[in-house]
């Protein structure tokens, strides 16, 4: 049985995947930050044995050590950094920009992912796919940035792109994959109601694209659609 770990998987785009996946009979180590109030992924994980629910803020590396331990040596096919936060508002505007907030967007959008990867690339590396992915965004493409604006959003996703790109250079060797994905803009609580599409399309996309991975496609970056992205 194939294996996912996914963060943030309480709501939005982390808990499509995790519903999507878990169909599919993947087993699914859907983690979200408060399991206890995580009312409809703690109703999808009742449905589907496939499911466990760890508890994980991946802004405290403590807990991701801990999450580490909890799984020892099992086997992850699929690392998904998903877990993302957008300030938004003034906070994200040149001449009010709010740098604590700022520190704290890095530590959550960029910092995690290469956590994640020093402490489960054991287990990505005992899968049969190998393949560790963030949730990055288009508003991290400094070549597609035409409205500037979105300071700690737009840098912590170009920073994060930069940790995937070195991943992928230095884990090539070891046989493992690196993939950064843009999920569209997508109905959920960051996405707004205004967005272009649904959660159900977006990880659809996604997942197919995550699919078709092999190891020549590694540190690249790819919309949910199929298209390559420019950095
Ligand atoms: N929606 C879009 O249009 C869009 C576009 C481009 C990229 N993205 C990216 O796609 C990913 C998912 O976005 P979304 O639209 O599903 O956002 P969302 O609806 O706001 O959900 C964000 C998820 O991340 C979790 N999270 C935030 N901080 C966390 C932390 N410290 N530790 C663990 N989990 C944390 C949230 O958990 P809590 O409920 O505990 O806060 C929630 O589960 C993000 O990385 C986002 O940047 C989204």
């Amino acid at each position: 049985m194939p294996t996912i770990l996914i963060s943030g998987t309480n709501r939005g785009i982390g808990l499509e995947f995790t519903r999507q996946y878990a169909k599919d009979g993947w087993r699914v180590f859907a983690c979200c930050r408060h399991p206890d109030k995580a009312r409809e992924l703690k109703d999808l994980a009742a449905r589907y044995e496939n499911i466990s629910v760890h508890a994980l803020d991946v802004a405290d590396h403590k807990q991701i050590d801990a999450l580490a331990q909890e799984l020892h040596d099992t086997p992850i096919d699929i690392l998904l950094n998903n877990a993302g936060v957008y300030g938004g508002g003034e906070d994200e505007n040149f001449g009010t920009l709010n740098y604590h907030a700022w520190e704290r967007e890095f530590r959550i959008n960029t910092l995690a992912a290469a956590r994640m990867a020093e402490v489960f690339l054991d287990n990505v590396a005992r899968s049969e796919k190998k393949l560790i992915a963030a949730l990055s965004s288009l508003m991290g493409s400094m070549a597609d940035n035409g409205s500037g604006g979105s300071y700690l959003y737009r840098s912590s996703k170009a920073a994060l792109n930069a940790v995937m790109v070195s991943l992928a250079v230095d884990l090539k060797s070891r046989r493992i994959g690196v993939l950064v994905l843009h999920p569209g803009w997508v109905k959920t609580d960051m996405g707004g109601p205004n967005a272009e599409i649904s959660t159900e399309t977006s990880v659809r996309g996604m997942r197919a694209v995550m699919d078709k991975f092999k190891l020549k496609d590694s540190g690249r970056f790819i919309a949910y659609d199929g298209e390559e992205l420019p950095w």
